[in-house]
């Protein structure tokens, strides 16, 4: 589907967002790992989260909603029972990579499949870790989707050192970690988020510049009320079409403060914009409050390798702050952006060299400079969306507005994008 945007002359407002996707996935999978009955409130309405939630269902949990409350009963320790058919996870990493960590552990066999995205997306980042917790593996040659986990016995402890920084996999091994007796550490070079830790309130130490997290049985979920903080990765969307529209004000309410996810409001702020976030409160150890934003002039900067991890959602949207403001946009060290939900390297600069600017595809970034020259922008989305909300928030920044092709896959994280959209521009 082609969707047009022309362009908006203010955005002013209030706005209330549905739950953080990466806290959502955890809270359904804790709850369904717990024994007895957990309370959800502002749930994710994202495509990814429902996956997550259909797998618990499959493997026994019982799913309710009622009064906008979503009602787990878990299974408790080892308690799941043996799913009829294969686990899709549709279009979910996250689904993917943090249930393989939690089936490993099982006395059963599996299969995790995906859409087409996902099913290209690499699986053995998790396998490795795994196979060395004693679960067994099949799968193709690139061990990607469809995976069928094997698991042995009982699994084993590991101390694991992260090739990559991913959130995903260290989280998969700590939940699989979960499953035994004995200490299993992670090791990372680089922070990841950290929803597994905070919502399991799983120890964390910082020694010699690496973090250092470990789980083991003693921290297996208990069934609880969580509350779900609005999507931070969804406001970077509604923030930056705010800074970059004159005479413009948003508040977005009680949206996830974590500040292994706000890289990308540090960056923001280093090139100008007037970001401030009121009435901080805390729900599962997690940070969440108001975020206010206020238009402004922005100048491009140096963005720092090590926040990378942090902003790794965000740079699609962050590139678009970047082509309008001063100096040129550079992203490094972002190889990561080439196995997300599209290589987000090559769509990225596909679209901007669509717009007529300078554009530099490096293995592991881009560099952008230059003016927009095309007036009459056709944007595609690559299914991807991220991809496909960053190019509808630039297409109402250009004075004859732009189209995206592919636009619906933003139901993906957020469903409600454009109801939103339209309920903050004047
Ligand atoms: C996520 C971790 C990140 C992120 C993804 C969600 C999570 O992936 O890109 O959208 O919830 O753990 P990686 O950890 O693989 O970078």
């Amino acid at each position: 589907m082609i969707k047009r945007f022309e362009k908006i002359n203010r955005v002013n407002g209030e706005l209330s967002l549905t739950g953080d996707k990466s806290i959502s996935h955890r809270a359904i999978i804790f709850s369904a790992m717990a024994s007895g009955k957990s309370i959800i409130t502002n749930l994710s309405q994202a495509q990814d989260v429902i996956s997550t939630m259909v797998i618990m269902h499959k493997l026994g949990a019982s799913i309710l909603t009622k009064d906008r409350k979503i009602i787990i009963g878990g299974m408790g320790y080892k308690g799941f029972k043996v799913p009829a058919s294969n686990l899709d996870c549709g279009n979910s990493g996250t689904s993917a990579r943090l249930i393989a960590g939690l089936l490993a552990a099982q006395d059963f066999n599996s299969t995790l499949i995906g859409d087409e995205s996902l099913s290209k997306r690499p699986m053995k980042r998790v396998v490795d870790p795994l196979m060395k917790m004693g679960t067994e593996f099949q799968s193709n040659e690139k061990l990607t989707l469809p995976v069928t986990i094997i698991p042995k016995s009982n699994i084993n402890s590991i101390d694991y050192e992260m090739p990559v920084a991913s959130a995903q996999v260290k989280s998969s091994i700590l939940i699989a970690g979960l499953h035994c007796d004995e200490v299993t550490t992670v090791i990372e070079k680089e922070q990841t988020r950290d929803h597994t830790e905070k919502m399991l309130g799983l120890p964390v130490k910082v020694t010699e510049g690496k973090i250092i997290s470990s789980s083991s049985k003693k921290y297996y979920p208990e069934a609880k009320e969580y509350f779900v903080p609005g999507d931070i990765s969804t406001s970077a969307f509604h923030i930056i079409l705010t800074l970059l529209t004159p005479n413009s004000e948003l508040i977005i309410k009680n949206v996830s403060l974590n500040t292994t996810r706000t890289g990308f409001i540090d960056v923001l702020k280093k090139m100008g914009a007037n970001i401030s976030f009121e009435d901080i409160k805390t729900s599962s150890n997690e940070d969440y409050g108001n975020i206010i934003i206020k238009s402004s002039s922005l100048k491009n900067i140096r963005i720092d390798s090590q926040i990378i991890p942090n902003i790794i959602d965000e740079i699609p949207i962050l590139t678009i702050a970047g082509i309008f403001a001063e100096g040129e946009f550079v992203i490094e060290n972002a190889k990561e952006l080439r196995v997300k939900e599209s290589d987000r390297i090559k769509s990225i600069c596909t679209n901007l060299m669509h717009l007529g600017l300078n554009v530099e595809e490096l293995e592991n970034g881009f560099i952008v400079s230059g003016a927009i020259k095309n007036s009459k922008p056709v944007f595609e989305s690559f299914g991807d969306h991220r991809i496909s909300m960053a190019f509808s928030i630039l297409s109402m920044l250009l004075d004859n507005g732009g189209e995206v092709n592919g636009f619906e896959c933003v139901a993906i994280s957020n469903p409600k994008f454009e109801e939103q959209i339209n309920s903050i521009i004047k």
